[in-house]
Parts: structure tokens; C-alpha cells; sequence
């Protein structure tokens, strides 16, 4: 098998910009993969649109959802909340044939494979706090006071859990025993919608925001779990860094008001395995 895995996030199909991104988005060859981590749009019919198309392009695409899939936004028709809206992105991924962190992780049997696909979705639960603030409140009060805050607090229903970190932490138990459970023997690629570090976000200009960006909790799980490269978005900083020796690749499109001040037509589409053909 011949071919690349590719990975891009942060499509944000609300824009026309970026539908004609996604619109030019193809593979290089047949065997190539597509990683969408998180944050395709807010409504779900436009999510299902998006990623129909890619999966008409390509091999396999394995999705992660992001905050914005998770809204419940009032120009939805599609008014599930929490859970409930994630077990429905879920069937909806699975009636067209896209993968997700509840399906088995698929393996990368191209160039540079076999390596595990892992799909994860852990959201975040404030621990990556404001500079100077030891506890969630006094953290979110400083986001307030500084006008920072995510729209996920009016918009990212925790429901059935009582608050948002309740469900990350659920998440965060029941994927570190997905884990576990992989075969020891093959490298993975972790991707995530939020980055399992917290080192991405020291970059970013308001710092208040980095406590809607992760959990401490997966702070080790790229060497734990034998990553050779962990996937991310949500920052809208595409960038590479490492830790620990492992390649960290934030994949974000982003905004059209912050790719276009980079200039130049995006090419959102990272390789993360594989050589260019
Ligand atoms: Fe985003
Ligand atoms: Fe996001």
C-alpha cells in the first residue's frame, strides 16, 4: 500500500471561504487517509456535508469532534445537547462511513505503518488554568474580568454530566482504557480536537483562553501510549513542535480573518505519514 495519512482541523464550514477550501481538499493518490480533528462546523447538517464530500475523496477519514460540533446552536434544527449530540454525530459518521473514537482503531498500513489511528475525544476541564489562579473559579473569574471567554460556556451543553469537566474526566477513563488495551507492539498516532499537552498554548495571545484547551490528565499519554505523532487543532496555530521527542502537528485551518493574514491560498492538508508522490 502506497499513500499518505493526512490530517487537517478547523474547517469552519460556516464560512464560504472555507467550504471553497474544502471544496478543493483532494487526495494524492487512492490509498491516502484524511484525519479531520474537530471543529468542522456548529450545525449539524453542514457537518454531514463536509463530511460526506471527504469521504467520497478519500481511503478513510477518521473524525474527532470538536467544541463547535458539540454546541447546540440556536440556528440548529438539530437541538440534542451533550452526550446525546455527540451519540448522534457518532451515527451520523457511521451511516456515511466515517470513524470515530467509538469505533476500533483503525491501522495505518502505509509508508511509515503499522501504526495505530487512534481517534480521541477527552474535551478539557479548566486544569490548564489562567496565569496566577489556583482553582476553576478563580481561573473562569479572571476570563470573565478580561472580556476572554469561550463561547462553549453559553453553548457546550454538558448534559447528562453535571459540568463539562464530569465529562471529560468520564472520557478521559473510559479512552485510557481503550488504550490500554491496544496492542503494545505498534506505534500509534494520537489525535485529539484539544492538545494532550499544555506547552501549545503557552503561545497563545490571550492566556486566559488556554483553560477551554485540555487536561493536565493526558499530559503523558503520547509517550505512554507510543505516539509518533499527536494530532491537534483548536488553537488556529498550525504549527510543529515536539515533547518529550514525539511531533506534535496543530492542523488548523481556521478562520478566514487569520489564514488570510498569512497570505496566500491556504494549504490546510498536513502530511503525517507517508512521502509526497
Ligand atoms: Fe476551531
Ligand atoms: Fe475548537
Amino acid at each position: 500500500m502506497t499513500g499518505s495519512l493526512f490530517a487537517v482541523s478547523d474547517l469552519h464550514v460556516s464560512y464560504a471561504e472555507n467550504r471553497r477550501i474544502v471544496d478543493g481538499l483532494r487526495p494524492e493518490t487512492d490509498d491516502d487517509w484524511l484525519i479531520v480533528a474537530g471543529d468542522v462546523g456548529e450545525l449539524f447538517g453542514s457537518v454531514e456535508r463536509a463530511l460526506r464530500q471527504l469521504r467520497d475523496r478519500f481511503a478513510t477519514v477518521v473524525w474527532v469532534p470538536g467544541n463547535h460540533e458539540l454546541w447546540t446552536h440556536p440556528s440548529d434544527p438539530v437541538t440534542l445537547r451533550g452526550r446525546d449530540r455527540y451519540d448522534a454525530l457518532v451515527g451520523l459518521c457511521r451511516d456515511i462511513g466515517v470513524l470515530t473514537p467509538e469505533d476500533d482503531y483503525p491501522v495505518w498500513l502505509g509508508e511509515g505503518g503499522p501504526v495505530i489511528v487512534a481517534p480521541l475525544f477527552q474535551l478539557y476541564d479548566y486544569s490548564f488554568r489562567a496565569p496566577g489562579t489556583s482553582t476553576k473559579e478563580e481561573s473562569l473569574r479572571r476570563a470573565y474580568k478580561a472580556g476572554v471567554v469561550c463561547t462553549d460556556e453559553m453553548m457546550l451543553h454538558p448534559d447528562p454530566y453535571p459540568d463539562r469537566e464530569s465529562w471529560c474526566w468520564a472520557r478521559i477513563a473510559e479512552t485510557e482504557r481503550r488504550l490500554a488495551a491496544t496492542d503494545p507492539a505498534l506505534p500509534t498516532v494520537l489525535v485529539s480536537h484539544w492538545p494532550l499537552v499544555r506547552e501549545p498554548t503557552d503561545v497563545l495571545w490571550y492566556p486566559e483562553f488556554a483553560q477551554w484547551c485540555g487536561t493536565d490528565r493526558t499530559a503523558d499519554w503520547h509517550v505512554r501510549h507510543r505516539a509518533v505523532a499527536a494530532v491537534y487543532g483548536h488553537l488556529h496555530i498550525p504549527r510543529t513542535t515536539h515533547h518529550d521527542g514525539v511531533r506534535f502537528e496543530e492542523v488548523s485551518l481556521g478562520y478566514p480573518r487569520e489564514w488570510g493574514r498569512r497570505g496566500g491560498e491556504p494549504r490546510p492538508m498536513r502530511r503525517i505519514l507517508g512521502a509526497a508522490s
